[in-house]
This record gives structure tokens, C-alpha cells and sequence, in this order.
């Protein structure tokens, strides 16, 4: 299998061939996901709900999601490892952004930093770019925007602002983002950007018609501990798997049950019986 470039997702989009990609936030599932041949592999900020308990994304630091992104990096040899800028990090000042972006590729290992926001993140791509950073946008339902959206909504649902979106995607594009994620929009929306765009976009909650889709590992198996939302599609039950076998060690082990003879380490014959006696 060969290394997944940027490259070869443009030539995927150009070709018609999907683009597959997943989020993965610690060694042993981004080994899953590589070794699955997905194209590439986000650490998501979305980990600070589904890894770490809160409520938003808003309160991961640049240092947590940098621990995740080497974990993932450590693991992965196929897929494009690319990282989210969490909330705060690219919001105050272009110089704070693009240092702290560079960290993800020295400290993380990442290949790519991803960013919400459109028209308003334009300088921000174009120096990015310019440091040899590889961007991936992030239109429509944005999370960390959360408050200023006043939940997390279904965006570009008038012409009016479906407009905004493919005036932003196009702005991206033009700055230099190698791909976009369209999140939380109308289907029709994501296809029109999607054919007006030469990057590939990538979707999530924006029907089929983007070159390729992404979705929360966690999501895809059952491990969210929320109500799913519309566009997911659960693929496995990874709660109920991880239920069932600390059930089964908790009665074991209340039984004596476990460990048994064949599990437990001896004394050399000849030893044995000093003890036994
Ligand atoms: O944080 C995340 O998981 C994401 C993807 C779902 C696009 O931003
Ligand atoms: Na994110």
C-alpha cells in the first residue's frame, strides 16, 4: 500500500473514486483505521467530548490535542494524519496561529492542520500556506461557532446563506486549502460546492455527493454515549463488547474463577514442595 498524499486525494476527486476518512485520537484505534486503508485520519478537537468528557470541543488546549496527535502519528504509516486546531489557537493573533499549526507538524507529526471557518480565515490560510502547511478547511456546521450559532444547527439553509458557504469555500480554495470539510448542510448545498470546487470536500452530515465523507470513530461504533445524530451510521457496538467482557471479568474474578492453574506462573518442581509443606 502507498503513502496517501494530498496528491492522491486530488486525483481521487478528479476521478470520481471516494475519499475515505475517519477521526482516531490514540495509538490503538488509528492503527485500526491505517490498517483498514482508510485515506486519512483526523485527531479530531471532537475528542474533547468523546475522550475527555466535556460538553463542547471549546475547552481542549493545543497541548492535549498535540499528546493525541503523537499517539496517533506513532501508529500510523499509510494514511494522511491531519490535526484539528482547537478553539482559541488560531482566533487571536495570524503569528499566534501559524505557530501554534507549526507545532502540530513538529511536535504532532501531523501532515496537514484543519481550521473552522471561512472568509474570515483567508490571511490565516495564505500564511499557513505559506509555511508549508497543508490546510484543510471546515464549512457549515462548525462546533467550535456553537454559541455564536446557538446550538449546533443545520447551516446554508436559505439561498442567502447557502451562497455564503460557497463564497467562503471558494475563498479557502483560493488561499491555498488542500480540502474542506462541509459539516451539517443541506445535501443540494454540499454537491454544488463540491462541483464548483477543484479541492476535494469532504462530508459529515452533508449527504453523499462530496468526494469523500468522514465520520467520529467513536460515533461509528457505538462509544459516544449520546443520542446519534441523523447522519451517522453505527457499524458496531463497541459498547456493548466492552460491556460484556468486564461483566464477564467482574463475575470471574467475585467467583475466584480467574485466574485459574493454567493462568498463574509456578516454582520449579523441585521447590514447590518447601512451600507446600
Ligand atoms: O473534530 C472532528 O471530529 C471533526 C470532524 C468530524 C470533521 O472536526
Ligand atoms: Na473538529
Amino acid at each position: 500500500r502507498a503513502k496517501v498524499t494530498f496528491h492522491t486525494l486530488q486525483e481521487k476527486k478528479q476521478s470520481g473514486r471516494p475519499i475515505t476518512a475517519l477521526t482516531a485520537y490514540d495509538y490503538a484505534t488509528a492503527r485500526l483505521v491505517d490498517e483498514a486503508g482508510i485515506d486519512l485520519i483526523l485527531v479530531g478537537d471532537s475528542l474533547a467530548q468523546v475522550v475527555l468528557g466535556y460538553d463542547t470541543t471549546l475547552p481542549v488546549t493545543v497541548d492535549e490535542m498535540l499528546h493525541h496527535t503523537r499517539a496517533v502519528r506513532r501508529a500510523v504509516k499509510h494514511a494522511i494524519v491531519a490535526a484539528d486546531m482547537p478553539y482559541g489557537s488560531y482566533h487571536v493573533k495570524l503569528d499566534e496561529g501559524v505557530a501554534n499549526a507549526a507545532r502540530f507538524m513538529k511536535e504532532g507529526g501531523a501532515e496537514a492542520v484543519k481550521i473552522e471557518g471561512g472568509a474570515n480565515r483567508v490571511q490565516l490560510v495564505e500564511r499557513l500556506t505559506d509555511a508549508e502547511i497543508p490546510v484543510i478547511g471546515h464549512l457549515g456546521l462548525t462546533p467550535q461557532s456553537v454559541h455564536r450559532m446557538g446550538g449546533y444547527k443545520v447551516q446554508g439553509k436559505t439561498t442567502a446563506a447557502a451562497d455564503v458557504l460557497l463564497k467562503d469555500a471558494l475563498a479557502l480554495e483560493e488561499a491555498g486549502a488542500v480540502a474542506i470539510v462541509l459539516e451539517g448542510m443541506p445535501r443540494e448545498v454540499a454537491q454544488h460546492i463540491t462541483h464548483r470546487l477543484n479541492v476535494p470536500t469532504i462530508g459529515i452530515g452533508a449527504g453523499p455527493d462530496c468526494d469523500g465523507q468522514i465520520l467520529v470513530f467513536h460515533d461509528l461504533v457505538n462509544l459516544s454515549f449520546s443520542k446519534p445524530a441523523k447522519f451517522v451510521r453505527q457499524y458496531g457496538d463497541a459498547a456493548s463488547l466492552f460491556r460484556t467482557a468486564v461483566d464477564g471479568y467482574l463475575h470471574d474474578v467475585e467467583r475466584r474463577e480467574f485466574p485459574n492453574e493454567s493462568e498463574s506462573y509456578h516454582l520449579p518442581k523441585e521447590t514447590r514442595a518447601a512451600f507446600e509443606a
